[in-house]
């Protein structure tokens, strides 16, 4: 999608129906990311057609791992295990994900130089407790004319405890332990499930890791890695951003390949606000039940409510009669999608880390544009809730994080063109 393009909803239409969930986008990466460091020819399966995923796959191609994206959703590997260290500077710069390569090539050939990633939209994202795992293996970590050069004779496993249970530290050092000579213990670690299905991929492919999803993961460095088929989990915020879809227009939808356990802090939410909400084994399903009552919501590291769904969530929330509150605690500045949300008529007091919504009886459509990734999918869900036709610009967010979003949601009777 290019920067003018646009996306025209009519809302007002409720959505019935099923969808299916992709691939998870942020368990794709770093799992694309540790290939570097599995070596053999394997496929990937599941794994989602995003903008995100085509930069990693472009990654992994410079940094000398053959890797093609099969049309069937699959990424075939060949990796001989000559790898380069040096992350081309165009690929990290349009996607910070990219420095989940650091660990896996310190790993692999025991130096990494990738060029600082920019902040984005929604924070700083500084790197400094990768860069203290990475120290505390032994690594030399050098910062100069815009790159991070981390070089080490040898990677020594160390016990570390992280002064935040960050995902991308705990995956990254989680990547540079696993071929490290001894054992090493990260507390505080993150528990997002994301980081369990890296290190299930990590010991199908002989690593040794114990202690998956709890905050102290414990892994013993092993001397090779050799790659195995592996098929990435289903993409929970997608998920949940369906059901919300179906709860902003008082719909009824069910999203099929996902189970409830990695969606449980939205579905508690969900039932606090009034929403009928049904589950089976690989399907989850809200359906509009009764007006919906206002809640308050604090965004937490895995297992709370996540931060990722915190913009959906407001858009939700506008519309509901009473007072919500939002408390953003993970990202600095990530309320940006409240000033396009009050163009269409939402009345929201933003101060610091808290976002207070009085619900308003309706939304207008309006021109307004996307800043972030979640942010783009607040407003197209208050897009389908609004009276008359919502326009909505920088599409190209989007299309780095959902594949076929808005398919999936005319397939659900949208009218979005
Ligand atoms: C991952 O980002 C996800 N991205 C994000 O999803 C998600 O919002 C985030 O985790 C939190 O769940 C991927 O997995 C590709 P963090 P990450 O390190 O790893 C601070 C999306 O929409 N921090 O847990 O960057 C950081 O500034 C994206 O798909 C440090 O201070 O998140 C932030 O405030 C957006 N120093 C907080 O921790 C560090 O060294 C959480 O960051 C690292 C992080």
């Amino acid at each position: 999608m290019s920067h003018n393009s646009r996306l025209i909803i009519n809302g007002g239409q409720s959505l019935h129906g099923t969808v299916r969930c992709s691939g998870a986008k942020n368990a794709a990466l770093p799992i694309l990311a540790a290939c570097l460091m599995v070596q053999g020819d394997y496929i990937v399966h599941n794994v989602p057609n995003l903008a995100d995923i085509r930069i990693m796959v472009r990654m992994l191609k410079a940094l000398g791992v053959h890797a093609e994206y099969l049309s069937s959703g699959s990424v075939r590997i060949s990796n001989s295990g000559s790898i380069k260290h040096i992350a081309p500077y165009e690929l990290v710069t349009s996607m910070r994900a990219s420095f989940f390569v650091a660990g896996p090539l310190l790993a692999q050939t025991l130096h990494a130089k990738v060029p600082l990633p920019g902040g984005c939209a929604i924070g700083a994202r500084p790197l400094d407790l990768h860069l203290k795992g990475f120290k505390a293996l032994g690594v030399d970590v050098s910062i100069e004319h815009g790159f991070v050069d981390m070089k080490a004779s040898s990677l020594k496993g160390a016990s570390i405890c992280l002064d935040f249970p960050s995902v991308g530290a705990t995956e990254n050092v989680m990547m540079a332990a696993a071929l490290s000579d001894g054992e090493t213990v990260i507390s505080n670690a993150a528990r997002e499930p994301e980081i369990v299905d890296l290190a299930e991929f990590l010991i199908q492919a002989g690593a040794v890791i114990t202690g998956l999803g709890s905050s102290t993961i414990t892994i013993q460095g092993v001397p090779e890695l050799k790659g195995a088929d592996y098929a990435v989990m289903p993409d929970r915020i997608e998920a949940g951003t369906f059901l919300m879809a179906g709860a902003i227009t008082q719909g009824d939808v069910t999203v099929e390949g996902i189970s409830k356990e990695p969606l449980e802090a939205c579905i508690q939410k969900y039932t606090e606000m009034g929403l009928g909400v049904e589950h089976a084994e690989n399907s989850v399903r809200v359906f509009y039940k009764e007006p919906y009552r206002s809640v308050s919501i604090e965004t937490m590291p895995y297992p709370g409510f996540p931060t990722d769904m915190q913009a959906q969530m407001m858009a939700l929330l506008v519309l509901v009669d009473g007072v919500s509150m939002i408390k953003e605690t993970i990202f600095e500045n990530r309320f940006m999608h409240a000033n396009e949300l009050m163009r269409m008529g939402a009345n929201i007091q933003v101060d610091s880390q808290c976002a207070i919504i009085t619900g308003v009886s309706q939304l207008t459509g309006a021109e307004v544009k996307m800043t972030d990734l979640r942010a783009g999918a607040a407003l197209i869900l208050a897009g389908l809730a609004a009276v008359g036709d919502t326009y909505i610009y920088d599409l190209f967010h989007l299309e780095r994080g959902y594949e076929g979003f808005t398919d999936k949601l005319i397939e659900l009777g949208a009218q979005i063109r």
